[in-house]
């Protein structure tokens, strides 16, 4: 039997690897090719792997990032809003310590007529992730269908559920690839992963919130800066519109690490209380939220302390078999550490605390890995708090308390109580800067 003639194809993953190797820039058609073909499988997991290290050693122009986008789209479909009959806006964020904004956010953007898709992920590592936290929620289901996900935003106006597998599957491939190469911390591949995902989704507007410091992706700021400016671009390019605030990750967010306590921390926010962290956050990713979609001048304090922000959680809750008045879990082991001294909670390091709530079983170590809902960290105190000898300081909850060892061994040095005179390590103001486009 004579076998079926291979189809010809357009250019040589080798060749390319060798451009980029030596610093060269790949072409329009080139880049849509590589894309396609390592989608269908043609182009190896192996020769991929060193492109990436190529594009991780020797960057990408904006023309190139901005391809690379646009072939990720268009391996998976691409959803679109516009039947809807009012303007979408979303956020993304590149994930820290505490952060659990999206679950009071979603809902106080829709009080105010703004339909809010957010397609969201679950975590990996110290950083938690959002559908972890909403599963905490008795009968909540992430998994809901483009026709649900689509009436809910009209008769609710916020959706957070699970991304399908058809947006962008390019991306899948290829942040599973570079997760055990060395070559997630690549600017233009970060960029156009994260881009690539939110515009095939088809919200209207954009607002990013890119982490820096020790418990974000990006420690240094100005790489956190170029990561804002490069995404802000691509949004523009794309059509939606497009901000980012920088903001501080070295101190956790709030004072809830995990999962359960996360919901419980989001649901006093709506309720009009809540850390001050956690609320600034909040109003202020909201009020860009709002201003790219048409509403600068929308009172967002007033939406959550009257209770409208609140309704609107407990009616996107119910609509994803969510009970809002159901009982979250609460973990069967607690252990807490007391103040030693009198004096001025002077540090309390994110990463530390992220990856002890994660060693708790906040986290998972493995994708196939399930997350122990009630467990994790809470804060008594947060950095700039006076304490006094034996007062709790934090608290870690557990399922088992085999697991208290190793996250209490995380935390060691990762705070410490100082004197009233000296200065306060949490890394500066909580929103450091704005980036819009030119
Ligand atoms: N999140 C993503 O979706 N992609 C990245 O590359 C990094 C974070």
């Amino acid at each position: 039997m004579t076998q079926p003639t291979p189809a010809i194809e357009a250019f040589d993953a080798v060749d390319l690897i060798h451009a980029k190797r030596d610093s060269g820039e790949l072409s329009t058609e080139e880049i849509n090719w590589l894309v396609d073909a390592y989608t269908r499988g043609y182009v190896g997991d192996e020769q991929m792997a060193a492109m990436t290290m190529a594009i991780f050693l020797n960057g990408m122009g904006r023309r190139e990032i901005k391809d690379l986008t646009m072939a990720m789209i268009a391996s998976g479909e691409r959803m679109s809003f516009g039947a809807l009959g009012k303007p979408t806006s979303d956020k993304h964020s590149t994930g820290g310590v505490g952060d659990k904004i999206t679950l009071p956010l979603a809902p106080l953007v829709a009080v105010f007529g703004v339909a809010v898709p957010q397609l969201s992920g679950r975590g990996l590592g110290h950083t938690g992730g959002t559908l972890d936290k909403l599963e905490s929620i008795p009968g909540w289901r992430a998994e809901i269908s483009n026709e649900e996900m689509f009436a809910q935003l009209g008769d609710v106006g916020a959706v957070i559920c699970a991304a399908g597998s058809g947006l962008a599957p390019a991306d899948k491939k290829l942040y599973a690839l570079r997760d055990i190469t060395g070559t997630v911390e690549a600017i233009p591949l970060i960029a156009s992963s994260i881009m690539s995902k939110k515009i095939a989704e088809g919200t209207g507007a954009l607002v990013l919130d890119v982490k820096f410091g020790s418990g974000a992706f990006l420690k240094d700021i100005e790489r956190s800066r170029e990561l804002a400016r490069t995404m802000v671009e691509l949004g523009t390019d794309a059509g939606v519109a497009t901000s980012a605030l920088l903001t501080n990750m070295n101190v956790p967010l709030g004072r809830a690490i995990g999962n359960a306590n996360e919901v419980r921390e989001s649901v006093e926010v709506l309720a009009g209380g809540g850390p001050a962290d956690v609320v600034e956050l909040t109003i202020a990713l909201a009020r860009e939220m709002l201003a790219l979609a048409g509403q600068p001048d929308a009172d967002v304090e007033a939406a959550l302390a009257d209770g409208r922000a609140m309704d609107t959680w407990r009616a996107m809750i119910s609509a994803q078999g969510g009970d809002p008045d159901g009982a979250l879990p609460v973990a069967r082991e607690t252990h807490t550490v007391l103040a030693d001294r009198d004096g001025v909670l002077v540090e309390q390091q994110a990463l530390p605390f992220g990856i002890g709530a994660w060693r708790l079983g906040a986290g998972r170590a493995r994708k196939q890995d399930p997350v122990q809902h009630a467990a994790g960290i809470d804060l008594h105190a947060k950095p700039g708090d006076t304490v006094r000898a034996g007062e709790p300081l934090f608290t870690l909850s557990a399922d088992e308390p085999a697991r208290f060892e190793r996250a209490l061994a995380a935390l060691e040095g990762a705070w410490r109580i100082g004197s009233a005179d000296e200065p306060v390590l949490d890394g500066g103001p909580l929103i450091a800067d704005r980036i819009t486009s030119a």
